[in-house]
């Protein structure tokens, strides 16, 4: 019998582009949800499929004969109408199972994206859908989030109170959806995914090390490290979200689960593999 044919929907983006790579690689059947064909640099065995999650008439054709699917949105100010509009299209077309893509503090952290969050996950637990939650800790991509001061002046400046910041690589939390995706047993579950845990201390030891050059961490307090994010070029209503967020970690609830390694059987990718993982990357942050 045919492997059930899985939708991923966020395919160019962070988790998703790494989503569609493991599941080929694992040789499930992958149909990949785009807005723009131009962007589906996918391998010939991926289904590509033009929708968006806005325009709900064009997601019919997208989930049809689609047995479960991976569910996220960007963080937008319209994310959770784009994730509602993704379940009302996988209810009407007969989907078993959704993977959804939510955040550490969904439903507590006291902002729109969290509360936005929490709505569509209490959406998929009234709905008559099989679900599993995913709700991942800051990515390692966005660690750190400006690198205007770690490039000009060797600082990471970021405001943690003297809290360890949890963290998580991309590749792992596609890594945890293939899990959801394809094995039985994480119906009705919701999964706080962490990664690495490490001080400021630690980190900036990290990116040193990565780096080749010294680099200091800072404890700062918010007006240093919003003119710290403001100058890498952040807008100012990103900035107040990311402020928001570090609030959160000094109030003490970034705390660190065994949840990931569990899943995977394996131990989560630690914040020096990524940076490893990622020197070209970094040499472009630094470079430019
Ligand atoms: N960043 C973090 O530290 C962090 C931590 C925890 C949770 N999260 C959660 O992770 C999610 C974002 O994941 P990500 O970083 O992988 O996303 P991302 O890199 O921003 O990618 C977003 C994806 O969604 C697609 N998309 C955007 N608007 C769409 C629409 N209207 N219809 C269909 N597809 C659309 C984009 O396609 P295009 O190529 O067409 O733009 C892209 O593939 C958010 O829900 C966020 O709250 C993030």
């Amino acid at each position: 019998m045919d492997r059930p044919l899985i939708l991923v929907i966020g395919a160019t983006g962070t988790v998703g582009s790494e989503l569609v790579g493991q599941l080929a690689d694992g040789e499930y059947r992958v149909r990949a949800l785009v807005r723009d064909p131009a962007k589906a640099s996918f391998s010939d065995r991926i289904d590509v499929v033009v929708g968006d999650l806005a325009k709900p008439q064009t997601l019919t054709k997208a989930f049809a004969g689609i047995e479960r699917v991976f569910v996220l949105a960007p963080p937008v100010p319209e994310l959770e109408a784009l994730e509602a509009n993704a379940f009302t299209a996988a209810r009407e077309t007969g989907v078993r199972h959704i993977v959804y893509l939510s955040n550490f503090g969904a439903g507590s952290f006291a902002e729109d994206l969290w509360q936005a969050h929490g709505a569509n996950e209490q959406r998929l637990r009234e709905s008559p859908m099989s679900w599993t939650i995913l709700r991942p800790v800051r990515f390692m991509t966005n660690t750190p989030y400006g690198w205007a001061s770690v490039r000009d002046r060797g600082l990471l400046i970021e405001p943690h109170g003297g809290r360890k910041v949890t963290m998580i690589d991309p590749r792992d939390i596609a890594a945890a959806a293939v899990v959801a995706l394809t094995q039985m047993g994480h119906e009705g579950k919701t999964y706080e995914l962490v990664g690495d845990a490490l001080t400021g201390d630690e980190m900036a030891q990290c990116l040193s090390t990565a780096l080749g050059k010294a680099i200091t961490f800072v404890d700062a307090g918010e007006q240093e490290t919003r003119d710290d994010l403001l100058r890498s070029g952040f807008p100012a209503s990103i900035v107040e979200k990311i402020l928001f967020y570090f609030r959160t970690l000094r109030e003490g609830r970034w705390y660190e689960t065994s949840t990931l390694g569990e899943l995977l059987g394996r131990a989560p990718r630690r914040y020096a593999t990524w940076l490893q993982d990622n020197l070209a990357r970094l040499a472009d942050q630094v470079s430019s």
